[in-house]
């Protein structure tokens, strides 16, 4: 990246964690997780990296707005040491927030080239907290389990019941869900106990299809 690039991601950085102030996002780790991991490395067209907008990735897939990666980190609160799974590893830049807010992350992605980029990258960073695997993430992965959270970054149809099961009880699971594959209400679900589950409500968010056994066929 030429000199100049460097200075100007910096002004375009600070304008960001303003936006994001003004829409809500108050918790000082998650700025400063935003401010910290290096979103120019995560996508194709790095002078677009702090516009708060998803860019493409490659393979029809988005990395998500940074709106939309800091609201679902707030809902799902990961604190250091927890083990989180992510369904739809993509660029890996929402698993580095989460391993930078002292998580350790387990990573999926249905697409293996997405996979392994997103890998070398995060190994490139130092992000060594971050195991990335390929597969239907729908089904989760549960020679992991159990989780203390799990955050879906794709658009499910209805709440993958593998994912219930392997969350651990306290756990949440932050997951976009509805029937039209253009607009989804995100929900955040707690476990109560091994049969009892609490679930709240927070808005339409628009993501790409979770594609899986329990996904989008
Ligand atoms: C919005 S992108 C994720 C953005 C990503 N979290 C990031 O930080 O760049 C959604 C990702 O979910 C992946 N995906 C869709 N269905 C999946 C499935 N069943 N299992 C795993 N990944 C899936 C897509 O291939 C895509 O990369």
């Amino acid at each position: 990246m030429p000199s100049g690039t460097n200075y100007l991601l910096k002004g375009r950085k600070r304008r960001l964690l303003r936006q994001l102030k003004q829409m809500g996002i108050k918790d000082e780790r998650i700025l400063q997780a935003i401010a910290a991991v290096p979103r120019e490395h995560f996508v194709k067209n790095p002078e677009k990296a702090y516009d708060n907008v998803a860019l493409p990735i490659g393979k029809g897939q988005t990395i998500s707005q940074p709106y939309t990666v800091a609201f679902q980190t707030l809902l799902l609160n990961p604190q250091k040491g927890e083990r989180i799974l992510e369904i739809g590893t993509g660029s890996g830049y929402q698993a580095a927030i989460l391993a930078f807010l002292g998580a350790e992350v387990f990573s999926i992605e249905r697409i293996p080239s997405l996979s392994e980029e997103a890998k070398e990258r995060l190994q490139k960073l130092g992000f060594k907290q971050v195991h990335c695997f390929v597969g239907d993430g729908t089904l989760g992965l549960p020679q992991y389990a159990p989780y203390d959270g799990i955050l879906v970054t794709a658009a499910a149809p209805a709440v993958p019941k593998q994912l219930l099961e392997q969350l651990k009880v306290g756990g949440r699971l932050v997951i976009p869900v509805g029937k039209s594959k253009s607009l989804q209400r995100m929900l955040c679900i707690y476990k109560k106990s091994s049969r009892q589950f609490e679930r709240s409500e927070h808005g339409f968010f628009a993501f790409v299809p979770l594609i899986g056994k329990e996904g989008w066929h």
